[in-house]
């Protein structure tokens, strides 16, 4: 098995501001499906789940969340790039909000992802 086969298969993973990637599928040819728990603090849209979808390409992966779903709508989506290194989901993010005129609107930041579950 390769070192990032653990990123293609059910798996739970938790970032350092305790939000959880749950990763349901990823296909043969590495199309991610799964579910995302924000629990970020200063954000909204906590607690409940939204859908993942997502690219893996060996140790690469992106994943991108809309936020909305029946219980809360933030009108705004985000998506991760990074890779899988060493047990660690290392990612940079940008959220961008509907309504969004400028590039200096867009909220980014990195995320590190450790495997919480599954
Ligand atoms: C919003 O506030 O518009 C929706 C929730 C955004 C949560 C962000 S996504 C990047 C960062 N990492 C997390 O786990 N949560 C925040």
């Amino acid at each position: 098995a390769e070192a990032d086969d653990s990123v293609r298969s059910l798996s739970a993973w938790t970032n350092q501001r305790g939000s959880t990637l749950y990763i349901d599928n990823v296909s043969a040819s590495g199309q991610l499906t799964g579910t995302y728990i924000n629990r970020a603090a200063g954000f909204g849209c906590q607690n409940t789940p939204y859908p993942v979808t997502g690219w893996v390409l060996g140790n690469a992966i992106t994943f991108t969340v809309l936020w909305r779903n029946a219980v809360q709508s933030c009108n705004s989506i985000t998506a991760w790039t990074g890779f899988y290194y060493q047990g660690r989901i290392t990612t940079l993010w940008q959220l961008v909000s509907n309504g969004t005129t400028s590039p200096g609107q867009i909220q980014q930041g990195q995320d590190v992802f450790t495997r919480s579950g599954k």
